[in-house]
């Protein structure tokens, strides 16, 4: 058997949540593989809507096992408020959550110095969701993080020494903070011990040899990726498949199927170059109709048409064998939509993502007509728009990759499979 990824192609919110929701029934793991609480993945059924941030988003379904696996950071306090909430929902969980031995957590002092690290950016601040994720991860790489698995281990020592290099470094900051939520973080590790800490990627080989169908979760988007993504103004964790690989412990060739996400149109949260942005009134409209703002931090997004030299990037990046597309009921009321095809920078064509991020670009757009059609009712491709055949027609031949879901709203149910 092989793993088979589920990852976002733009700068995150592409509606992972919602589509790993939908696939779930098909798989018996949901593994999140990388990234932290600075994701924030929505659920809608049955009138309720949910935000997920640590756990994945298999969690809704029965009988199905979900990891929390080594590529990820987690944080005790935000993780206990997630156990709660479902667990008022009546889900159980201790079963159906495990979670990797080697997952590095992030304690209070990591938040604190987010905050400091991005005031004093000041100007150039990357517009971090500040829950930890780029100190934890230096610290990982730095090889003084504290694992899960150190809970077993000296762990308020660990934690001691950890937070004592925290404060030596805090005093290079002007910063003022306090240590009030070190007293919700113990009771974080508390609701951690409660559940099944293990070396997740025998687990997930076992699996494999099993037999067991397995689905990986990303977190943010292509365009955030540390290495691909427009550095510095990214995350801190490789959002791309292969960080499927270094994040769940599996070997490139058990990859399977990669399922690649993109909404209609386009969304950036935080600070970066954007360069099919809508500073106008259309991307208002976009906004507004789109609910566009953030799940973790409520921030409005920034809005603009459908990228497609960045798309192309992306499934490059990424070797993404099937397309699914989201948001496609956000343009319902266009009567024309804009797809960026070429970049034209100092009057030269491009169709490369630029290394300058100050390099003024300007997206060349095509036209399509809109279909002005309600879509959010329809559930069968034979009800598509002449217009919208159209529209998938045309990113497919552009893209070279088939669209295989259209989604058409936020709940469960407003998905057409093609
Ligand atoms: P994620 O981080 O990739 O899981 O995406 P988010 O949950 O942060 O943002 C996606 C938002 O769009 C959420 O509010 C979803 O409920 C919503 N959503 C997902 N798919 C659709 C869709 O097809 N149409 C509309 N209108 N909303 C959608
Ligand atoms: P999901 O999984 C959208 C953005 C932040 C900021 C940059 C760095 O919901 O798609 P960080 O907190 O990682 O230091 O922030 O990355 N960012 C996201 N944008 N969706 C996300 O996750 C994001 N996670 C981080 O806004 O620009
Ligand atoms: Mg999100």
């Amino acid at each position: 058997m092989k793993v088979d990824v589920l990852l976002g192609l733009q700068w995150g919110d592409e509606g992972k949540g919602k589509v790993v929701d939908v696939l779930t029934p098909r798989y018996d793991v949901i593994s999140r593989f990388q990234g932290g609480p600075n994701a924030g993945h929505t659920l809608e059924f049955s009138n309720h809507k949910h935000v997920l941030h640590n756990i994945p988003s298999g969690i809704f379904r029965e009988d199905t096992l979900n990891l929390i696996t080594n590529g990820v950071v987690l944080d005790p306090i935000v993780f206990h408020s997630e156990i709660d909430a479902l667990e008022a929902m009546g889900i159980n969980l201790t079963n159906n959550l495990w979670i990797s031995r080697k997952a590095h957590l992030i304690i209070p002092t990591h938040r604190i110095l987010d905050a400091a690290s991005e005031a004093a950016k000041g100007k150039s601040k990357i517009g971090s969701t500040l829950k930890g994720i780029g100190p934890t991860y230096m610290d990982k790489t730095g090889r003084n993080g504290l694992r899960v698995g150190d809970l077993d281990l000296n762990f308020e020592q660990k934690y001691e020494t950890l937070k004592a290099k925290h404060k030596d470094l805090l005093r290079l900051y002007d910063f003022e903070y306090d240590l009030s939520e070190e007293k919700k973080f113990f009771e974080g590790i508390e609701v951690i011990r409660k559940f099944k800490r293990v070396d997740t990627e025998y687990e997930i080989n076992r699996f494999l040899e099993e037999g067991k169908t397995i689905l990986a979760e990303g977190a943010q988007g292509t365009l955030l990726d540390i290495d691909f993504g427009s550095y510095p103004y990214v995350t801190s964790s490789n959002t791309i498949c292969a960080g499927a690989c270094t994040g769940m412990g599996i070997a490139p060739s058990s990859i399977g199927e990669v399922f690649g996400i993109f909404k209609a149109y386009c969304t950036r949260v935080g600070s970066g170059p954007f360069p099919s942005e809508l500073l106008d009134k259309e991307g208002e409209k976009l906004r507004a109709i789109g609910k566009e703002f953030g799940a973790t931090t409520g921030r409005p997004r920034r809005c603009g048409w459908l990228d497609l030299v960045a798309l192309k990037y992306s499934l490059m990046l990424n070797g993404v064998t099937q397309l699914i597309m989201t948001k496609t009921d956000v343009l319902d009321t266009f009567d024309t939509i804009r797809v960026a095809t070429a970049y034209s920078i100092q009057g030269e064509l491009t169709d490369r993502m630029p290394y300058d991020l100050e390099a003024d670009v300007l997206p060349v757009f095509t036209e399509l007509p809109g279909w002005n059609t309600d879509l959010t009712t329809i559930r069968s491709k034979q009800q598509f728009p002449r217009e919208l055949n159209d529209y998938i027609m045309f990113l497919e031949k552009e893209l070279q990759v088939p669209i295989r879901f259209v989604s058409v709203g936020p709940d469960r149910e407003q998905i057409i499979e093609i």
